[in-house]
């Protein structure tokens, strides 16, 4: 299978982990780069589903490493609650290694998370309140605890005292309760005891797994848009979720990669706030309607609409997209026409691609291609040819339109449903 990275190519819940599945069949190593517990990746194995958080969706296969690298960050008692919730599934977390160097996400992380975003108000960016941009913050402000310290009792009871005593005085200004060290520390300590056998140093394993030629897939999680380098800014998340973030996340180089694979539905879908240029109620209410599209990590509505191309172009261009896998066909059978967005009109300039300006992107109009609907359930589908044709004709233009190979078509959630063109 070659060393793929496999990206959300629009604003996250693209179906990554459904596609992540279905092709760690080949591959040997999966590997989380980036993100949180923020990610929710569903994966149906025949009625039993499973959601994903920190743990690679690979965990799902027999035999296959499960990484969970440097770039990551991991909320210990989330995690442990994973594996636990698993186990009850019936899939024992044993071939999971997580990184020494990935950074944790600790309470005052999620309790900062919740006081910015009241203190927001309207403006409010709808986080998952995991916690995960005050995680990041403090990675980059060099004032992060690591899996390291977790799992050495001694320096984690004093780094974590610290911790509280500085994040309480922040709690103590925004006027939210201050946390108890006494109860967090006996929590975490147990986290760290169950975790410990995990720990490693993964680069050092991704190494030795190149040298032998295993087949690695870099499992991204949320989508191009909720980069926080070239999505819609402030509206995103807090890690690189472009191909670039599974180098640096890992510490795989680049050289070492094969391919990109872009993850999209055939239609848009947001969770949370900021810019959706083809945002449509009537599409929101229609899949909203069939039980679909509600957040895997939160159980929001996810917002709705039209494909768009504009964005997936762009996405193209950032992560080397070489294939594309699209998902959730199936969710655009009933209609009559469908339209793809395929430029933006901001006054009176036409743009065709994403504007950095969250003001200019605010103000983009959609500019439409229609394409007649199928009107046919693709659901049964399993081969290209079995697709009515009005469906394989969407499905390339809106290929060609993000200027990539089309490689899977996916129309259901479960293992079967994927079309390999
Ligand atoms: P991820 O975060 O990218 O892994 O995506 P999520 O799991 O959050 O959301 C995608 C949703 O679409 C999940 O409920 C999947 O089971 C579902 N899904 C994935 N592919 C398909 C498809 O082709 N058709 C249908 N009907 N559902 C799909
Ligand atoms: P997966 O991996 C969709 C969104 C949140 C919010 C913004 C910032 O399942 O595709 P955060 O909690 O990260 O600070 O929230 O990012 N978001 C996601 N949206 N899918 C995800 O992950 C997401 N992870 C974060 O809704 O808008
Ligand atoms: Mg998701």
């Amino acid at each position: 299978m070659a060393n793929t990275i496999l990206v959300g190519a629009q604003w996250g819940d693209e179906g990554k982990g459904k596609i992540i599945d279905v092709l760690t069949e080949t591959a040997d190593v999966v590997v989380r780069t980036q993100g949180g517990n923020n990610a929710g990746h569903t994966v149906y194995l025949g009625p039993k589903k499973y959601v994903l958080h920190l743990i690679p969706s690979g965990i799902l296969r027999k035999g296959k490493m499960c990484i969970i690298g440097n770039g990551v960050v991991v909320d210990p008692i989330g995690l442990v609650a994973e594996i636990d919730t698993l186990k009850k599934q019936g899939v024992t977390v044993k071939d999971l290694f997580i990184s020494e160097s990935a950074h944790l996400v600790l309470p005052y992380h999620r309790e900062l998370d919740s006081q910015r975003e009241i203190l927001k108000g309207k403006n409010k960016i709808g986080t998952t309140k995991r916690g995960i941009g005050p995680a990041y913050g403090d990675k980059a402000a060099r004032t992060g605890l690591r899996m390291i310290d977790l799992i050495n009792p001694e320096r984690f009871e004093g780094l974590l005292r610290a911790k509280i005593k500085e994040n309480n005085e922040i709690l103590k200004a925004f006027g939210a309760k201050p946390l108890s060290f006494a109860k967090i520390h006996a929590e975490y300590r147990e986290a760290g005891r169950r975790l410990k056998p995990f720990v490693t140093n993964t680069v050092v394993l991704l190494h030795k797994a190149t040298s032998r030629g295993a087949d690695i897939l870099f499992e991204g999680a949320q989508g191009t848009f909720l980069d926080i380098d070239h999505g819609s800014y402030p509206f995103v998340t807090s890690s690189n979720t472009t191909a670039g973030g599974a180098c640096t996340g890992s510490g795989v180089a680049p050289n070492k990669m094969d391919r990109v694979m872009g993850v999209m539905k055939a239609y848009t879908t947001r969770v949370g706030e900021g810019p959706l240029p083809t945002e449509n109620a009537e599409i929101a209410d229609m899949l909203h309607a069939m039980g679909r599209e509600f957040g895997a990590t939160t159980g929001r509505a996810r917002r709705c609409g039209w494909f768009d191309a504009v964005a997936t172009r762009y996405s193209a261009i950032i992560n080397g997209i070489d294939e594309l896998a699209v998902t959730n066909l199936d969710g655009l059978d009933t209609l009559d026409t469908i339209k793809v967005c395929i430029g933006y009109r901001a006054g009176s300039a036409k743009l065709d691609y994403v504007p950095a300006d969250i003001e200019v992107l605010a103000m983009c109009q959609p500019i439409y291609a229609e394409f007649p609907g199928w009107k046919t359930d693709t659901s049964k589908c399993r081969k290209w040819k079995q697709l009515p044709p009005k469906a394989r004709s969407y499905l390339k233009a809106i290929a060609e339109l993000t200027g990539a190979k089309l490689k899977i078509a996916s129309v259901g959630p479960a293992r079967e449903q994927t079309i390999f063109v």
